[in-house]
């Protein structure tokens, strides 16, 4: 009889066991639309070793995919590579189930399992440390702030596989566990929203790993993440994006996030939009009725402008553009230039506001906001494209 969710084989000893997500649409504020997985793998060498866990609710299914290969109690070692509940909410009930010889983490991640779990007893590996599994040996590079202190990756000699943790990931539910069985265009916008939602505010931390990691010269013939399908034959494609996101080099492409009352700030934003196209620009408007605050973040990932628009509400931006403009000043976009615009009937503090959540999330504005009141007349609607124009001047005469 086949167990209910059976392991995956990826290598001659190395085996996919997490568990998908179809279901869920929000992960902390990211719009998760295709749903996700929970990674975990399974190494059947002298020392059996299971390499993370997977989200709290899941952990029947990843147990059923380990019993489908091996009995669980034969597993002698489990590796944390990452301390966020969803790749460790199930490993206290992992570990009563399977009393594993050893459970280990970075040092940072037994200090963050620690205050998670108090009762789990974690042994700490530190960067560079090995870990012979018999024919094979696991090696663990720390990746402290990618994207948590606690992160850290680990090879696999002997089979090629680097562990990449959330590194590489994409948020992405299929049955299909490798990159060549997806279409390529879903891989690009899934791996690019990651990286724009999660990976960004760390991209000096990316340049300096991928930088690392070729030095080590590896051998690498998988790429395993904690999220979506396991890299196998375009290994070069990805890191190649990482860097290319990395740089954040400045493109031709302008966004125009926005939000309207009773539809000027609208009205604006199509003709600011209209100015920049003019003004050579490839534009994106992202009204936020319909564009998460994910959404408008994965588009100025490969963008060299930010214009944003908001009506004033109680003396205030308008609630949907506050949001959107306190998550990128997590994110701490670079290169971009931008501006500000907005209606208002009374006082009309919104666009200067936006231009200040602009300013502090690195955008450098190119110049004063622009304001209108009530209703934009055609000749306020030319300023708006005036001021795209001007906007897209700023733009670098050709796409990095
Ligand atoms: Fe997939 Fe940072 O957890």
């Amino acid at each position: 009889m086949p167990k209910p969710f059976e392991a995956v084989k990826l290598s001659d000893r190395v085996y996919w066991v997490g568990a998908i997500d179809w279901g869920i649409r929000e992960f902390h504020g990211y719009s998760t639309t295709r749903g996700t997985t929970y990674n975990a793998y399974l190494v059947l060498d002298e020392t059996p070793t299971l390499i993370d866990t997977v989200k709290a609710p899941f952990r029947d299914e990843l147990m059923s995919r380990v019993a489908s290969v091996i009995d669980p109690s034969e597993i002698r070692t489990v590796v944390s590579n990452h301390s966020e509940m969803d790749h460790s909410g199930s490993l206290p009930g992992v570990l009563r189930e399977i009393d594993p010889e050893k459970v280990v983490a970075s040092p940072m991640g037994v200090k963050a399992l620690a205050s998670h779990f108090p009762a789990l007893d974690i042994v700490e590996v530190k960067d560079g440390e090995t870990l012979s599994l018999g024919a094979t040996t696991l090696t663990f590079y720390e990746t402290r702030m990618l994207h948590w202190p606690d992160s850290m990756m680990c090879h696999l000699a002997g089979e090629g596989v680097l562990f990449s943790q959330d590194g590489f990931g994409m948020h992405l539910a299929s049955e299909e566990r490798f990159d060549d069985e997806i279409d390529p265009a879903v891989l690009g916008q899934e791996a690019a929203k990651y990286y724009a939602n999660i990976l960004l505010p760390f991209s000096p931390l990316v340049e300096k790993l991928l930088a690392r990691v070729a030095g080590l010269d590896l051998e690498i013939r998988l790429v395993a993440p904690d999220h979506g399908p396991v890299w196998r034959k375009d290994i070069e494609g990805i890191v190649g994006s990482y860097a290319t996101w990395a740089a954040q080099s400045p493109t031709r492409k302008a966004v125009v996030a926005y939000d309207t009352m009773w539809h000027s700030t609208a009205a604006m934003a199509r003709a600011v939009g209209e100015g920049l196209s003019a003004g050579g620009a490839r534009v994106h408007l992202a009204p936020l009725r319909s564009s998460t605050r994910s959404d408008v973040a994965t588009e100025i990932l490969d963008a060299g402008a930010l214009v944003v628009g908001s009506p004033t509400m109680n003396n205030n931006l308008f609630p949907t553009v506050a949001d959107l403009l306190v998550y990128l000043r997590g994110l701490k976009p670079k290169n971009l230039v931008g501006a500000a615009f907005g209606s208002y009937g009374w006082s009309g503090e919104a666009a200067g506001q936006a231009a200040g959540l602009l300013s502090e999330a690195g955008v450098e504005l190119v110049e004063e906001n622009l304001r209108v009141r009530y209703v934009p007349d055609e000749r306020a609607l030319s300023e708006c494209r005036a001021l795209g124009e001007r906007v897209a001047s700023r733009l670098p005469s050709a796409d990095a």
